[in-house]
């Protein structure tokens, strides 16, 4: 099964993404951790993009569909794969599309969370994610056993560089303009998109998804 998990910064994607992967032989492609770990190892690509994450704005269309074509190929054998943060455009969208075509596959589904961008802004203040292992925590809702390590493997946690209000504030609005659309191209093309209440509490917006992806509880 072929997932997109689409939705706001601070919606969930990453935190449910996790859920989906602890599934024997169900894999994540996150944009957002590739580009990450392009910036923190100074690579051409991490050089470019972190110009527009810093600014709350959308790394080029050709750089990101050019990542995720090199990680499809790796992983095109995959039974079950999530796409975390991509496609964010509808250029990505149909380039992802004409991917999946030519290795025989398609998405099966869409999952797009909701959340008032009210509780978005007070998640993303809280956030604090592991720089290795990926972790994602929250000082006020899902704090690490010991304060600002992480429970995996101790490395000190980080509060994202485009975690600060006003990049927030912009990458909400990118999402409305550039990614939304989104939504609205997998429906005409006949997807099935599930719209889940990503309000409710962690183990609520899980249970959900489960039952929209049709899958057994674990
Ligand atoms: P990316 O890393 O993808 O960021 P994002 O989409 O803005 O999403 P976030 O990671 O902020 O949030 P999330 O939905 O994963 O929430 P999380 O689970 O962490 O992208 C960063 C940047 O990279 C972009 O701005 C862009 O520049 C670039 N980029 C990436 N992909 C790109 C693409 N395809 N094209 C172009 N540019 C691209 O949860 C947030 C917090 O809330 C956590 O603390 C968590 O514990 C908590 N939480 C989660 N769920 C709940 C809940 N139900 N109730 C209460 N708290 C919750």
């Amino acid at each position: 099964m072929y997932v997109v998990l689409l939705g706001p910064p601070g919606v969930g994607k990453g935190t449910q993404g996790v859920f989906l992967t602890t599934r024997p032989d169900w894999t994540r492609i996150v944009t957002g951790d590739l580009l990450r770990d392009s910036v923190a190892s100074d690579s051409i690509l991490g050089l470019e993009a972190e110009k527009y994450m810093i600014q709350g704005r959308l790394v080029p269309d050709e750089l990101i569909v050019a990542l995720v074509r090199d990680h499809l190929i790796n992983r095109q054998s995959d039974a079950n794969l999530v796409f975390d943060g991509f496609p964010r455009t509808k250029l990505q969208a149909s380039e992802l599309t004409k991917m999946l075509e030519l290795l025989g596959k398609s998405m099966d589904t869409v999952v797009v969370l909701e959340a008032e961008d009210q509780a978005l802004v007070e998640r993303i203040s809280g956030r604090r994610s592991c720089p290795d292992c990926k972790a994602i925590y929250n000082i006020h809702t899902s704090p690490p056993e010991k304060s600002g390590v992480c429970d995996n493997d101790d490395s000190v946690l980080i509060h994202r560089t485009d975690d600060d209000p006003e990049t927030v504030a912009s990458r909400l609005e990118v999402y409305r303009s550039e990614t939304e659309p989104v939504i609205r191209y997998y429906e005409e093309i006949g997807s099935r998109v599930c719209r889940v209440d990503g309000n409710k509490d962690i183990c609520e917006v899980r249970t959900r998804i489960t039952q929209a992806l049709a899958l057994e509880k674990i």
